[in-house]
């Protein structure tokens, strides 16, 4: 079962204590793009005033992305790219309680974001469009803060009910989103990033844009290379670039998006396109691997 909507098991309620949407209530993918309809943006204020400006660098110094950042220059239009997106004061607080709560999560949504910059400056150059999608690749796992926090402990076994409460977090996150910024690449990068062409959740009326499929790799990337309870150690770069290619093989990742991501790996030389995968080696995954993924649950629900 891959819904377009979530029944709330209880009230969604910002950083702020502001009610968005009541315990019992449905909330789908119509309701999302009707909020987003609704909103009144308060105005944007840039990210380099937030405390996003004091741990954007934290990703460059990480030993698994050290191909993708490998020089001052990459960094320093990496992090310019992040700290120029604007949003509303309340994301800022809402990004300032994940970082003082959830630092895990915090940095997911970093890295997520200066791999997303980084593959993005390198296919479209200083685009305008950079910063705003650099913030959509920062909050895409928003909907993750209304989730029951038991769910997202360390080492607990999912079953169905507690798989599909957690495939909620795109359509919460998305509608969290929607009120406070209307249409915005930060939505449908929320809505988005599991889709897995079709094969994820929750089911959308057409593809996303392409640029929320660049957030979806950054995010697989950066959350396969990163320590989790339920495998012996994090894919390095390459093993994790290995299941990208599986993915994109498989027909649930997109295989543009993935090139762009080994391209960029490899320095950026050359065409993006023009890039050939290497053949998958041994010894870049974790022996121990217990990872039984929502989307696999989901779709047998
Ligand atoms: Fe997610
Ligand atoms: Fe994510």
């Amino acid at each position: 079962m891959r819904s377009d909507r979530v029944a709330l098991v209880r009230d969604l309620i910002d950083g702020q204590g502001r009610l968005l949407a009541a315990r019992g209530q449905q909330l789908s993918v119509r309701d999302v793009e009707e909020a987003a309809r609704r909103a009144r943006r308060a105005p944007g204020v840039l990210l380099s005033g937030s405390v996003v400006a004091e741990d954007v660098r934290e990703p460059f110094g990480d030993p698994a992305y050290r191909h993708l950042f490998r020089s001052p220059a990459v960094q320093g239009s990496v992090s310019r790219a992040v700290l120029a997106a604007e949003l509303p004061e309340t994301l800022h607080q809402e990004l300032r309680l994940l970082r003082d709560t959830d630092w895990t999560r915090y940095r997911h949504g970093l890295a997520t974001a200066a791999i997303a910059a980084r593959m993005l400056l390198a296919a479209v150059g200083e685009a305008q469009a950079v910063p705003d999608l650099a913030a959509a690749a920062l909050l895409h796992d928003l909907g993750m803060r209304h989730i029951r926090p038991e769910l997202t402990r360390a080492g607990i076994q999912l079953d169905q009910t507690t798989a599909l409460e957690i495939a909620s977090h795109p359509i919460l996150g998305a509608y969290h989103l929607a009120c406070e910024l209307g249409s915005h690449p930060a939505v449908d990068a929320a809505l988005g990033h599991h889709w897995r062409k079709g094969r994820g959740y929750p089911r959308l009326a057409g593809p996303p844009p392409r640029s929320v499929e660049v957030v979806a790799v950054a995010s697989s990337f950066a959350a396969l290379t990163q320590a989790r309870p339920f495998r012996s150690m994090p894919f390095d770069a390459r093993g994790a670039t290995d299941v990208l290619v599986a993915d994109a093989s498989a027909g649930e990742a997109d295989l543009e998006s993935v090139q762009l991501l080994v391209h960029v790996l490899r320095g950026g030389g050359g065409e993006a396109r023009r890039v050939v995968f290497g053949r998958e080696r041994l010894g870049h995954a974790p022996q121990d691997n217990r990872h039984l993924g929502v989307a696999q649950l989901v779709a047998t629900a």
